[in-house]
């Protein structure tokens, strides 16, 4: 029986011809090949779910001393900005800076919202170099790169933001946590997730540590770590909204997972349904977390 590529995705959109099919999810060849998640629709759909999630939970959309800058107008970097939701939301509430989005693949042209003027966005791999010069940027944030870069890889990526930020300009980074503290089928996914970042060189506590930033000459640096409790958050909405999205990511993952570790489609879905049940409210003894850290600092 010959296979017939679908050429149209679940929301009956068109698949690009640059891209491979995988269990149903769509993954674009040129993407970085160590970034397991998908380049799809409910991919971008989830991203901005996500970054508004962090919003209202973080009641901000960045820490570093900047709004004053922003206010009067700075230029602003935003490394591996994925669909851009981050710049595109501040560039709204800030017409006076500039925002320019890089990231890998060019995700961000999927971006459905009207792109104000002062935004832009760009294909860039971090860590081949970004196309500025030294010292191009007041205020650069990179968010949710965990999954993107190994150990070796995180200083030169660092580094590269140094490079591009203003002296005296700040950098921003904010990273976030495999689960941890979950029932035995999340307890059972993350370890394929585990065991699957570790082949590919991946560490997602890397950036807990602030003394990276250090080393690659941020200075000042302020850290704060927060905690999104999946399903057991004293605010239920944002509490079941987390568990969704780490629902969401669990099978966003399972094509390459799957397939790298030899587990079956139906054992790892069935896992993926234990967990929706295990972060549910139904689940007194539910502590499953994820953390998030928060890093700011000036070059
Ligand atoms: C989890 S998403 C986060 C997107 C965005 N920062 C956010 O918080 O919504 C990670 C993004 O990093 C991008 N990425 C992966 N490797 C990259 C690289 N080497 N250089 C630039 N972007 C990269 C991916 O294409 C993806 O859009």
């Amino acid at each position: 029986m010959q296979f017939t590529r679908p050429t149209t995705d679940e929301f009956g959109d068109p698949i690009p011809s640059d891209t491979e099919l995988n269990d149903g999810r769509v993954f674009k060849k040129s993407g970085n090949p160590i970034y397991p998640l998908p380049n799809d629709k409910s991919e971008y759909i989830r991203l901005n779910t996500q970054h508004y999630l962090l919003r209202y939970q973080l009641q901000c959309n960045y820490l570093s001393p900047v709004t004053n800058d922003l206010e009067r107008g700075i230029k602003v970097l935003d490394v591996g900005c994925g669909t851009g939701i981050w710049s595109i939301d501040l560039a709204r509430e800030f017409p006076n800076s500039t925002f320019i989005g890089t990231d890998i693949i060019d995700i961000f042209a999927n971006e459905t919202s009207t792109i104000p003027p002062n935004c832009s966005f760009l294909k860039a791999d971090t860590f081949k170099g970004l196309p500025f010069p030294d010292g191009s940027f007041d205020f650069v944030f990179q968010r949710a790169q965990s999954m993107c870069f190994t150990a070796e890889m995180w200083p030169r990526v660092l580094r590269e933001i140094v490079r591009v930020t203003k002296p005296g300009g700040y950098i921003e980074l904010l990273e976030g946590s495999f689960p941890r503290n979950g029932g035995p089928a999340t307890t059972r996914q993350v370890d394929w997730l585990l065991t699957f970042s570790c082949f590919r060189g991946v560490n997602d506590q890397f950036m807990s540590d602030p003394s990276v930033l250090s080393e690659a000459g941020i200075q000042n640096v302020v850290t704060a770590t927060d905690m999104w409790r999946l399903g057991w958050d004293p605010d239920h909405a944002l509490g079941e909204a987390l568990a969704k999205n780490y629902v969401t990511v669990s099978r966003a993952t399972r094509p390459l997972i799957t397939a790298a570790l030899g587990i079956g489609n139906d054992e790892y879905e069935e896992t993926v349904q234990e967990i929706e049940e295990e972060l549910s409210y139904r689940n007194n003894e539910n502590r499953a977390t994820m953390y998030i850290w928060r890093h700011y600092g000036r070059k």
